[in-house]
């Protein structure tokens, strides 16, 4: 995968337009690889305070020292979103850190190229969901609840087109991926309408970021992490909270 260190990165943001988020937080899960990387360079580069969530701490550290080098204000944290006990000594060790402005749930595994209905394993079944659907499901409790006490969050979490049930989605193979994408999709519909569908100061909605060159989409996938993550900062930093509890592709509404 192309790295911080190239000129050309994949990583450079294009913020045309988009408004600073001086002062703000934002915590990222799987912040320090791929479309995860691309949300975390933008967002710190918009004036954010970037904490970068996943397993590897050495890899945390360096990818934090790279930002933090060029002037961006980033933090890596360990944190793997299967374990909730993990998230929770995540945000207590945060401080006012842990209470982000933003939330963005990156953090996801493809499943195994075979896996059709009948021949996926039980055990494949449930690493996919474990990462892709539970894992978002326990970083939102752990990072969202503060958010509708403040009245005030955004939260976007990274789908996937082939998570819908319309278009390219669920049209067969791949079935701990896509249902997994297609039951976050739920969530984020579901959690929207809790939170008042942007009425109380919180939105919620997903991203398609398309194919794009990561260590999943592979090195030949037509789009950069920086392009994948436009529509999250985008939703980041939109004036308007709403319309939200919706998928969203290229800043457009797309059906679920
Ligand atoms: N790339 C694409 O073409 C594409 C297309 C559609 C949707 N998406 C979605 O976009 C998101 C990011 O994909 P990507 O291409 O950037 O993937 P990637 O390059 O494979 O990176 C996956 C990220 O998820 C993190 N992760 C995996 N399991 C984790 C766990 N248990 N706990 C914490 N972090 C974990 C990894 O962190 P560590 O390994 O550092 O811990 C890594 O940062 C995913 O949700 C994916 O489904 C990607």
């Amino acid at each position: 995968m192309p790295s911080l260190d190239d000129p050309m990165s994949d990583y450079a943001p294009d913020l045309t337009g988009l408004p600073a988020l001086d002062g703000q937080v934002a915590i990222v899960t799987g912040g320090a690889r791929g479309v995860g990387l691309g949300c975390t360079v933008g967002l710190a580069s918009l004036g954010a305070t970037v904490v970068m969530l996943g397993r590897d701490e050495q890899h945390l550290a360096q990818q934090a020292g790279l930002l933090v080098a060029r002037g961006l204000d980033v933090v890596g944290r360990v944190a793997d979103v299967t374990r909730p006990a993990d998230l929770a000594a995540a945000a207590l060790s945060l401080g006012p850190l842990g209470q982000p402005d933003v939330l963005v749930c990156s953090a996801g595994v493809m499943s195994d190229k075979t896996a059709k209905t009948v021949r996926t394993t039980a055990a494949e079944w449930d690493r996919v969901m474990a990462v892709n659907l539970t894992g978002v499901f326990a970083t939102v409790q752990t990072f969202a609840a503060p958010m509708l006490q403040r009245r005030s969050g955004r939260v976007i979490v990274l789908s996937a087109c082939l998570g819908r049930m319309s278009g390219p989605g669920c049209a067969g193979g791949l079935a701990p991926y896509r249902i997994s994408k297609a039951a976050v999709n739920a969530l984020v519909k579901n959690f929207a309408a809790e939170a008042g569908d942007g009425r109380r100061g919180v939105s919620v909605d997903a991203v398609c970021p398309g194919h794009c060159r990561t260590d999943m989409g592979g090195p030949d996938a037509p789009r950069s992490p920086a392009q994948g993550a436009d529509s999250v900062l985008w939703l980041a930093a939109r004036e308007q909270l709403s319309p939200t509890g919706l998928l969203w592709e290229d800043r457009q509404i797309v059906p679920w």
